[in-house]
């Protein structure tokens, strides 16, 4: 158990910062995330738009816009601090060790490319293969997200795949290469609600399959409870409660995670209301002090105008909240 112990993680993100220069000023977007992900397990990243997942993505695999900048912090990946490489250092990592699928599946393809160029060349760029292996590994690939005849239909070109054939081609292509960590921002949120449903069953299924460390992006926490073990809540650029999925769901800790919780329609039915979260999405320029939610929560008060930090409740759950001992009185 303690040679085990020592095994670093899979992923290890402490205590990032990451800023984006702009002409109304420094966003602070995120601001001191730590979260982690260990081998062969499925996490979840969840938040409302503009708490940071995306950013912490591109910060991961240092594909931030050009006003961003990583100001501090750790990004270990099996142990290997990743801030600070060259970006000849970060392409062996990339799509290798780290693969990338985005929510947008017709930007992720050259639409003047044939799909087995475009799957080829990534293969080829990472394994000491010719053209035939290279063509071989796709076909399985595609035929590991069930694209049906995909010994004939790899020579065609994007347009002549539906949206959600193109996001399963995404899904073969960003796995082809067997690597240890899928980051997937929000895989499925451009496509019909049935057709998401497939490609999500697709991604689980090879994530069990590859036994491959997941950090599925989404606010979606249907999504969440179907796909994943463990979840961090980000909240205006910080981690503000990571649990086990299950214990998140049961006990959430953190009252934005209650208040988030209690957004979805199907929880709150049983409950008889539909409660949207009041206030505003913090603006990331001049943030609120202290806890950034202390704005919008109901339990606030002055001591939540100071920095909340992660309180380790037991079977690794904590929750950033000065109140959290007293939420149930509530
Ligand atoms: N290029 C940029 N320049 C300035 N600010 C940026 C830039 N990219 C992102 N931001 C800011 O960083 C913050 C975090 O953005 P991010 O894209 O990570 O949000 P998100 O959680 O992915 O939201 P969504 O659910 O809408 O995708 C936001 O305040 C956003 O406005
Ligand atoms: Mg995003």
């Amino acid at each position: 158990m303690a040679l085990k112990d020592k095994k670093p993680k899979l992923l290890e993100v402490e205590d990032l910062y990451t800023y984006f220069m702009t002409e109304s000023g420094v966003v602070e977007a995120l601001d001191g995330v730590s979260f982690d992900v260990n081998y062969g397990e499925p996490v979840g990243i969840v938040g409302e738009s503009g708490c940071g997942k995306s950013v912490t993505a591109q910060s991961i695999l240092q594909i931030l816009p050009r006003n961003g900048k990583i100001m501090d912090g750790k990004i270990r990946f099996q142990g290997h601090d990743l801030v600070g490489l060259t970006d000849l250092q970060m392409n062996k990592i990339r799509g290798r060790k780290i693969a990338l699928i985005m929510q947008d599946p017709l930007s992720a393809l050259n639409p003047v490319i044939s799909i087995d160029e475009q799957m080829t060349e990534v293969i080829k760029l990472h394994q000491d293969v010719d053209d035939n292996e290279a063509l071989e590994i796709a076909i399985q690939s595609l035929d590991a997200v069930s694209i049906p005849e995909a010994e004939s239909r790899i020579f065609s070109y994007p347009h002549e795949f539906s949206g959600g054939m193109r996001q399963r081609i995404l899904v073969a292509r960003a796995l082809a290469l067997q690597p240890e960590l899928l980051v997937a921002d929000e895989p499925t949120t451009a496509l019909d609600v049935t057709i998401q449903a497939q490609v999500l069953e697709i991604i689980k299924d090879l994530q069990k399959k590859q036994d491959l460390g997941l950090m599925l992006i989404t606010h979606n926490l249907g999504v969440i409870a179907e796909m994943t073990q463990r979840v961090h809540v980000f909240y205006g650029g910080r981690v503000v409660e990571t649990a086990t999925t299950e214990d998140l769901f049961s006990t959430p800790q953190h009252p934005y995670t209650r208040a988030l919780l209690s957004s979805i329609p199907s929880f709150s039915a049983e409950k008889g209301r539909l409660e949207v979260i009041p206030g505003f999405v913090p603006q990331l320029i001049n943030p609120p002090k202290g806890c950034r939610f202390h704005p919008r929560c109901p339990w606030a008060t002055e001591i939540c105008k100071t920095k909340p930090s992660m309180v380790d409740l037991g079977n690794g759950h904590a929750t950033a909240c000065h109140h959290y001992d007293k939420l149930e009185e509530y």
